[in-house]
């Protein structure tokens, strides 16, 4: 996609340093024109700078990618093994905790069309969706939090035995190694599966669908939240935080400033809504409903198998 000429900045900024400049300026303006004028300039600098530190397509991390440029499942399992400690923490900061609100989207989705089955939370990660399914659900549902990654799972089972006490619904998610390329899964068996922030991590999207196609019963429910490409107006300060702010924060924070190197690079290159609708479709799911959440930097699609 690309951005507008940066001539509307630019043109900003320089009417009104030259305004500034002019001999004149302080008899002809008061002081708050000074100030406001002074603050345009200033603001068209920055959007400057923005536009062009965001211009460009960024290059994959070639160890953590494939041959055509698809993520490698050994270096991606091993990045969340390394990440799984601070994988909690570092998603609050990272994401100013709105993470928490996008998650909460979707499990007010699925509560609206309630499985009574078996209820997948595939790529679960550290478990925050299996957690708030098995609150949110009724206890005849079944509950299997699945991830490729052990080290990732560790994290969701010390979290599960820590909240049970308080929490008793929590005992009955099962969490259990499996691999989205080819779910450990019978046909049709699975009620509703959601998959949070993990389709992009996928070797292959279009097979992880298939799979999902398969495992979900006819009429069972499909929802993927994942970032997006946001509206047009935000990407350039999106990926200039993306591109600059993210890897240095959270490399910070997990002393591994590689692993958000890549994974910012899958946010960056990950399709947008009607795209990701239109492969989800392709997999064979019908009714396929995209929903931008957060200026449209994540969405939400929900589909009928
Ligand atoms: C960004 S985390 C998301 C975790 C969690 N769903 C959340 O919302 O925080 C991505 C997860 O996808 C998992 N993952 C990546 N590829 C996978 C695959 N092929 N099969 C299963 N899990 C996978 C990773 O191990 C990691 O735990």
């Amino acid at each position: 996609m690309k951005f507008p000429p940066p001539v509307v900045p630019l043109t900003v900024s320089a009417v009104c340093f030259v305004l500034l400049r002019t001999p004149a300026s302080h008899d002809l303006f008061s002081r708050t024109t000074h100030l406001v004028l002074s603050v345009l300039c200033a603001i068209g600098i920055v959007y400057h700078i923005i536009l062009l530190l965001s211009t460009g397509q960024r290059h994959p991390t070639k160890e953590m990618t494939s041959g055509e440029g698809a993520p490698d499942p050994t270096a991606v399992r091993s990045l969340f093994d390394r990440i799984a400690p601070r994988y909690d923490i570092t998603n609050r900061v990272m994401s100013f905790w709105f993470d928490l609100q996008w998650r909460k989207k979707l499990i007010a989705k699925v509560v609206r069309n309630p499985p009574n089955g078996r209820v997948v939370d595939l790529a679960t990660g550290s478990g925050d969706v299996a957690f708030a399914l098995a609150r949110a659900l009724p206890a005849s549902s079944e509950i299997i939090g699945m991830d490729f990654c052990q080290g990732m799972l560790d994290q969701a089972i010390i979290k599960q035995r820590q909240m049970q006490t308080a929490c008793p619904a929590l005992g009955r998610i099962h969490f259990q190694q499996g691999d989205g390329m080819a779910l450990p899964l019978a046909d049709s068996s699975v009620d509703a599966l959601t998959v949070s922030f993990g389709l992009r991590n996928m070797a292959s999207r279009s097979k992880a669908l298939a799979e999902m196609h398969r495992v979900i019963r006819p009429g069972g429910h499909l929802y993927v939240l994942e970032f997006s490409q946001p509206w047009r107006w935000f990407r350039p300060m999106y990926l200039v935080y993306l591109r600059f702010v993210l890897p240095l924060v959270a490399g910070l924070l997990t002393g591994d400033k590689k692993a958000y190197q890549y994974l910012n690079h899958s946010i960056e290159c990950f399709p947008n809504r009607a795209a990701l609708a239109a492969e989800i479709r392709q997999a064979g799911f019908t009714r396929v409903e995209p929903q931008a959440l957060f200026f449209g930097l994540v969405a939400l699609h929900h589909a009928v198998n």
